[in-house]
């Protein structure tokens, strides 16, 4: 079989992806990421700005996450070069006399942080929409002070990033594969939920509810639980999705009742592995992030060893695809999700 390429195609590239935590980024060190087969070197400048270069120094191709951030440039560690934020060489140690000509620049892309997250574009050029403004669902959340915030994450998984978020949004395996925890085999009957799309594009899955055992760290009962789940817009590609859901039980949890708004957050590495961040928004102040993180790790890790086992690892989404998979009426959000990746255009980790 050939082999697939892992070359970006234009509408991924003209998508903001999510690459490294924030808090990963220290002032001094570039960090090395990589995003659908490119590496990249991310790093803070003295103003608290990320940048992104292609981790490749364009003098004789040393990594350049491998070097140093030093008064507000990035330096490479072969021969000292340094690159301003707008990737600039500014600086060639072996010449202090020298002024580096405009076209001595590292390869930049586009950067942001949101939610926690750097975000990276490979497309330079087009408008510019920030991350930000892909989801009034995740936008609320953050600037909601009912909420507490934290990231957990980063999982490497040797699974394609469609089929990451699809199983994210998929409900009928709760009492399976997370049996005891956020389903139980007693209940795995699902309910005739609703799936929309929004005139903004946003696909969303409705009135959806599970009982779930344990729904989050601090619930002491099982419980219905009250869930919806969303595919946020352009300009993120569909490879993250939020999900919505309060557990009945603990309706009187807190004034505003308990929620939780957990974001999947993923990198497509390449075709057929990903880097997956959970950012949470809880009604929970109690637990301390590290109580959180594990139920969270809890959780994904049960997911992961199905999700690693799935074949093809593309997600089949066209007539092409080796295999043709069934579909079931519980199934309808997936079935809705490969069809908004068809119109979308997506050609990354799908067949
Ligand atoms: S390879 Fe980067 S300065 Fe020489
Ligand atoms: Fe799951």
């Amino acid at each position: 079989m050939a082999e697939l390429s892992n070359l970006a195609p234009p509408v991924e590239r003209a998508c903001w992806h999510p690459v490294a935590r924030s808090d990963a980024l220290a002032a001094a060190a570039p960090v090395a990421a990589s995003l659908m087969g490119e590496d990249l070197a991310l790093w803070r400048d003295a103003s608290g700005a990320v940048h992104a270069f292609a981790d490749h120094c364009p003098h004789r191709g040393a990594r350049l996450s491998m070097g140093r951030v030093v008064d507000d440039v990035l330096e490479c560690p072969y021969h000292g070069w340094r690159f301003a934020g707008d990737a600039r060489c500014v600086a060639i140690p072996a010449l202090p006399a020298f002024t580096p000509p405009e076209g001595h620049r590292a390869c930049a892309y586009l950067a942001s942080e949101w939610a926690g997250l750097v975000w990276v574009r490979l497309d330079v050029a087009g408008a510019i929409v920030p991350p930000s403004q892909a989801s009034a669902t995740i936008a609320a959340a953050e600037t909601d002070a009912q909420l507490r915030k934290l990231v957990v994450g980063p999982y490497d998984v040797a699974a394609s990033a469609p089929r990451i978020v699809e199983n994210f949004l998929d409900l009928s395996h709760f009492g399976l594969v997370h049996e005891g925890w956020l389903g139980d085999r007693q209940h795995l009957a699902m309910n005739a939920y609703r799936v929309e799309t929004r005139a903004d594009g946003t696909l969303c899955a409705l009135d959806c509810r599970a009982w779930q055992p344990q729904s989050n760290r601090l619930s002491s009962e099982g419980s219905e639980v009250a869930y919806g789940y969303e595919v946020p817009t352009a300009p993120l590609v569909p490879f993250n999705a939020v999900l919505t859901k309060a557990p009945e039980a603990m309706a009187e949890h807190a004034p505003g009742g308990y929620r939780d708004v957990i974001a999947l957050f993923v990198c497509p590495l390449t075709q057929e592995t990903s880097r997956v961040w959970f950012r949470m928004a809880l009604t929970d102040f109690e637990s301390n992030e590290d109580e959180i993180a594990a139920f969270q790790h809890t959780i994904f890790t049960q997911d992961q060893p199905v999700l690693e086992s799935q074949r093809p690892k593309l997600l089949p989404i066209t007539d092409a695809a080796p295999v043709r998979e069934l579909h079931s009426a519980a199934d309808r959000m997936s079935s809705a999700y490969r069809r908004l990746l068809r119109e979308r255009g997506i050609t990354f980790g799908v067949c």
